[in-house]
């Protein structure tokens, strides 16, 4: 576990300390006394723990593998390693981060919609192959994960499926488009996995504000009729920047 836990102390935040840039991992270490997260734009504190005890939750992975890419960089990040996920849904993909090592954090940010409940049961009611695999380990669950989502809302039963490392991620809500200026001028990411729309713009985003992270993500099989947004996408600014890419099944990682 990493120190900067301390930082979820519900003690005074000591609001005289004035911070200039972004923070870093090593800025949040030499002054913990920072609420640093509280400052995120579009920041949702944690419920108490008795909150979430009674919420039905499940990480539903939605996983085109590959993935493994990712945790050879978060590992070879070691105790710098702050992560800023693009697209949470239930957490899965967060999860994963969280377990390939103990010194990293996660700053996930996701629009936390309310449409899930019903996308859930249309695939389920069309049966579509893939989201039969996807709610498969839930077996007759699925309507009890539906219902909670229509009850608690998407955010919180995101927040159960990650209860367990409280002290390691920070949900931020909201559209990444619209929050990425404000959100650089707080943290300093050393990656970021991009799982949200396939637009060109959100990674661009991510070029302009954080042009120190490593650049990771999803989708570079997705959207074959639409001529794979996301593999557009990144082999163009890998062509305008003199990057390199390096793909396994759906998993994408830049290498500047
Ligand atoms: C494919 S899911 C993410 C899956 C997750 N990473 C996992 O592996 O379990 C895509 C998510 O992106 C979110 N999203 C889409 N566009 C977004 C945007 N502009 N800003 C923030 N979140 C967005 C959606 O709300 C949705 O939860």
């Amino acid at each position: 576990m990493i120190a900067w836990g301390c930082c979820f102390d519900s003690g005074p935040a000591d609001r005289s300390t004035t911070r200039q840039g972004p923070l870093s991992y090593n800025d949040t270490m030499r002054d913990s006394t920072i609420h640093w997260m509280e400052e995120l734009p579009g920041y949702q504190p944690w419920p108490p723990a008795d909150e979430l005890e009674s919420v039905f939750s499940f990480p539903v992975a939605l996983d085109g593998g590959g993935k493994r890419l990712v945790d050879e960089v978060i590992r070879s990040q070691g105790a710098e390693c702050l992560v800023l996920e693009v697209g949470v849904f239930l957490g899965a993909s967060v999860l994963r981060w969280l377990e390939a090592s103990e010194h990293c954090t996660v700053i996930g940010v996701d629009l936390w919609g309310n449409g899930w409940a019903n996308i859930i049961r249309r695939y389920e009611r069309e049966a579509a192959p893939w989201m039969k695999i996807v709610l498969e380990p839930l077996g007759d669950e699925v309507g009890t994960l539906v219902n909670s989502l229509e009850s608690n809302g998407s955010l919180r039963c995101s927040l159960k499926n990650l209860e367990r490392h409280r002290d390691r991620f920070v949900a931020v809500r909201g559209d990444f488009s619209a929050l990425a200026a404000d959100l650089s001028k707080h943290v300093s990411p050393t990656l970021i996995y991009l799982d949200a729309d396939k637009s060109a713009e959100l990674l661009q985003a991510c070029i302009d504000h954080f042009p120190d992270a490593t650049l990771t993500g999803d989708d570079w099989n997705w959207g074959a009729e639409l001529g794979f947004p996301t593999r557009a996408a990144v082999n163009d600014v890998c062509a305008r920047h003199g990057w390199r890419v390096e793909v396994e099944r759906s998993t994408w990682v830049i290498h500047k």
